[in-house]
């Protein structure tokens, strides 16, 4: 087992990496915790609920399970609100720990729950995607979305410890896989190339979970990650980097409805889009505008974008967490492991689009 640890001022906790990891989850569980809730959903409390519940047995605390609906559609008031009511007819108090199993859903949603009941309580990572392994459940971003945007009601709230056992990922839909790498390969762009380079020469083997290559993967995805929330935990600075490829990704998402391309997808396809932006924009060369297209083609995320119209585009970026007074601000690469902030015209950005046939 490998760990990595974030230091935010919100929160010093281990990540914990490697196969059978999830064996120790008590571990994790604080000692003076009065009673646990694993939150979790429907599909996920199939595949290891069962399991997950007996090795929490070892903690010694009452246990609620709230098992929710699946899906990105169900990152909503609707869901949080079973947590509470769930929680709140237990009796759990503040010593009350949170137990997030499942995908970046889950772990956006039982943390946004741990951060407003009773004013905030303890919870506790367990990622099962890859998505939520490389990235997600790392760093303390926790949400739900509203019609109107992405995630755009939460908070910063920080796990007591994230567990990541990579042999649970052996049940995820190859397409899941994919929007996972998604995420992988971002972290090479945006601040290592060496690492995307690896990433290129290894996506055979990293679709088909080769156990050591996505070990490795996972583990220095999320040495990036702590790195950069360890430094700028509320996104003042550098934490806007791990963005990129999201200001177009969560505007497919929205554009077209939660839940018809998965968020990876959305991304990869959005960093496609973010690239050639910066060509424009900050001299990234074409053979790295290239490279980047064919890496999110090769690791199995779409590459064109779907066709908005540039009005619409703008209308859902306009709606990102980094716009200021109304203009847009996207994250550019100005070469391949090196990224920038910048507020770029909205005519450029439509000529982009257009080209694109977005
Ligand atoms: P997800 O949570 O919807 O999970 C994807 C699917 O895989 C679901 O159907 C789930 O039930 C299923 N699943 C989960 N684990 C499985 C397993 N081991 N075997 C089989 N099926 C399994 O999607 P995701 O891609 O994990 O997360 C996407 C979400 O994460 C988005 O809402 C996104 O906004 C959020 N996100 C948050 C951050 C952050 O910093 N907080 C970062 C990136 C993404
Ligand atoms: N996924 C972006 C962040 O954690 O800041």
């Amino acid at each position: 087992m490998h760990t990595v640890l974030v230091e935010a001022p919100g929160g010093h906790y281990p990540i914990h990496i490697g196969s059978g990891c999830l064996d120790a989850l008590a571990d994790s569980i604080p000692a003076d915790a009065t009673s646990l809730a694993l939150v979790t959903n429907v599909t996920v409390d199939a595949l290891y609920g069962e399991r997950v519940r007996d090795l929490l047995a070892a903690a010694g605390k009452p246990l609620v399970t709230i098992a929710l609906p699946d899906g990105e559609a169900h990152k909503s008031w609707d869901s949080l609100n079973q947590v509470f009511d769930a929680l709140l007819a237990r009796g759990h108090d503040r010593k009350t720990v949170l137990v997030a199993l499942g995908g970046g859903v889950v772990g956006d949603l039982a943390g946004f729950a741990a951060a407003c009941y009773q004013r905030g309580v303890r919870f506790v990572q367990v990622p099962t995607t890859l998505l939520a392994q490389v990235d997600s459940s790392v760093g303390g971003k926790t949400a739900i979305n509203h019609p109107r945007g992405k995630n755009m009601i939460g908070a910063f709230h920080q796990p007591q410890a994230v567990v990541i056992d990579p042999d649970v990922l052996q049940t995820l839909p190859a397409r899941e896989v994919s929007a996972g790498l998604a995420e992988v390969i971002k972290h090479g762009m945006i601040a290592d190339a060496a690492f995307f380079d690896w990433c290129e020469a290894h996506v055979t083997g990293l679709r088909a979970l080769d156990a050591a290559l996505i070990s490795q993967a996972i583990r220095r995805s999320c040495e990036i990650k702590a790195a950069v929330v360890s430094q700028d935990e509320r996104e003042a600075g550098v934490r806007a980097h791990l963005n990129f490829g999201h200001t177009f990704g969560h505007a497919i998402e929205a554009g077209l409805g939660y839940g018809q391309w998965l968020h990876g997808e959305a991304v990869g396809c959005g960093m496609v889009l973010a690239a050639g932006l910066s060509a424009r924009v900050c001299g990234l060369d074409a053979a790295a505008v290239a490279r980047i297209q064919a890496l999110v083609q090769a690791i199995g995320c779409p590459t064109r974008a779907p066709a908005l119209g540039a009005g619409r585009w703008l209308e859902l970026m306009r709606v990102d967490k980094k716009s200021r007074g109304g203009k847009i601000h996207y994250v550019l690469l100005p070469r391949l492991g090196a990224a920038q902030v910048h507020e770029v015209e909205d005519a450029v950005v439509a000529a982009l689009l257009l080209q694109s046939g977005a």
